[in-house]
């Protein structure tokens, strides 16, 4: 469908600032990334164990400003060369969401161009075609976040089919709780991710909950086999539990993605969310695609798949094309899921 929003060029400022990274990016055409600020507010919440919703929205609206102006000032454009203005509108924590959507509808008011409301979930499945615009579905989406682990079929731009997802944690909770367990800090990401570089990920038997039963998910009893292991093993070596642990993960990450991919034919996997930054899952997914033959693997930059507003202006600029502008007293939905067929 064409519409007055196909323009090629079309250049949208994107705000992001669903949880605890306030950030701005300039994206041209839905792929040219002009400029890409993240402002990270780990260090505000890391005494807390984790992120504290009062402390995120009131660090929002001191850093929204600045990151906006350096995200205008690195791409060398001022309201002049914008022709959107995009802020995620879920899911994520109200008050930090309004922070962004506020910002968005006033620029896009003062400047005289659309606001585009973004669905989060769906911008972490255009960090891909940010760096990757030839990518053809169907395609299979592996979409792995703090808040979210859904296994997706991605028929087209925009169309989505929900396969599976978790029916407790998702898989990221399940690295930040290990971690806050092991002592590691938060996020408890990327820290199990180093330590299991040391470790043996065969050294413990954690178990695959739900291997090959259907698409859905299950991490809340590895959690509890984790911390019931370094309870009756209170010597046992760290790295090796953060390195079995981050096997069965993958396993069963892995193992379902393989069976969706086979299942629709799909032309590619794609990873999405923070935890696509995870090195062992991102190398035994591309094992897996090179070994499958069919499927084409595609992993975002690590930068990408964790939160950023690149990938919230790319999907403004699919989103514009279909749906045209979001209407100025749109608000804040916390909990918004993926607009998945029925
Ligand atoms: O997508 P994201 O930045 O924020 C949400 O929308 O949730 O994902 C954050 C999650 C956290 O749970 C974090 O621990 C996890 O992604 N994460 C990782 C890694 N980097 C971030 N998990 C495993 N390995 C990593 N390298
Ligand atoms: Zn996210």
């Amino acid at each position: 469908m064409s519409s007055r929003w196909d323009d090629p060029m079309t250049t949208i400022l994107g705000i992001e600032t669903s949880c605890d990274e306030t950030a701005a990016a300039v994206v041209s055409g839905g792929v040219a990334v002009l400029s890409s600020v993240v402002s990270s507010q780990v260090d505000l919440h890391a005494r807390f164990g984790g992120v504290v919703p009062e402390i995120a929205s009131r660090a929002h609206v001191d850093l929204i400003t600045p990151v906006v102006a350096e995200a205008l000032v690195e791409a060398g454009v001022d309201g002049d060369g914008i022709d959107a203005v995009a802020a995620t509108v879920g899911p994520g924590l109200v008050g930090s969401l309004l922070v962004g959507i506020s910002a968005a509808k006033a620029l896009a008011l003062v400047w005289g161009v659309p606001f585009v409301g973004v669905n989060h979930l769906e911008a972490h499945v255009y960090a891909a075609f940010l760096e990757e615009p030839d990518l053809e579905p169907p395609l299979i989406v592996l979409m792995v976040s703090g808040g979210h682990t859904m296994l997706v079929a991605m028929e087209d731009h925009g169309r989505y089919r929900l396969l599976g997802q978790t029916i407790d944690d998702a898989a990221g909770e399940a690295f930040d709780k290990v971690a806050r367990f092991l002592g590691l800090g938060y996020p408890g990401g990327p820290a199990i991710d180093r330590l299991a570089m040391d470790g043996d990920p065969t050294a413990i038997p954690f178990p695959r909950a739900m291997l090959d039963d259907g698409y859905d998910f299950s991490f809340s009893g590895l959690k509890t086999a984790v911390i019931n292991h370094v309870r009756k093993h209170p010597d046992v070596a760290t790295a090796d539990v953060a390195a079995s642990f981050q096997q069965a993960v993958v396993d069963v990450l892995l193992a379902k993605a393989e069976r969706a991919g086979r299942d629709i034919s799909a032309k590619g996997l794609v990873l999405a969310g923070g935890v696509a930054a995870n090195s062992q899952l991102r190398e035994r997914a591309l094992d897996l695609c090179t070994a499958d033959g069919s499927m084409r693997c595609f992993l975002p930059s690590r930068s990408m798949c964790t939160d950023n507003a690149a990938m919230v202006a790319a999907t403004a600029f699919w989103r514009l094309k279909s749906d045209g502008p979001t209407p100025l007293d749109a608000g804040a939905d916390p909990n918004l899921g993926l607009p998945v067929l029925l």
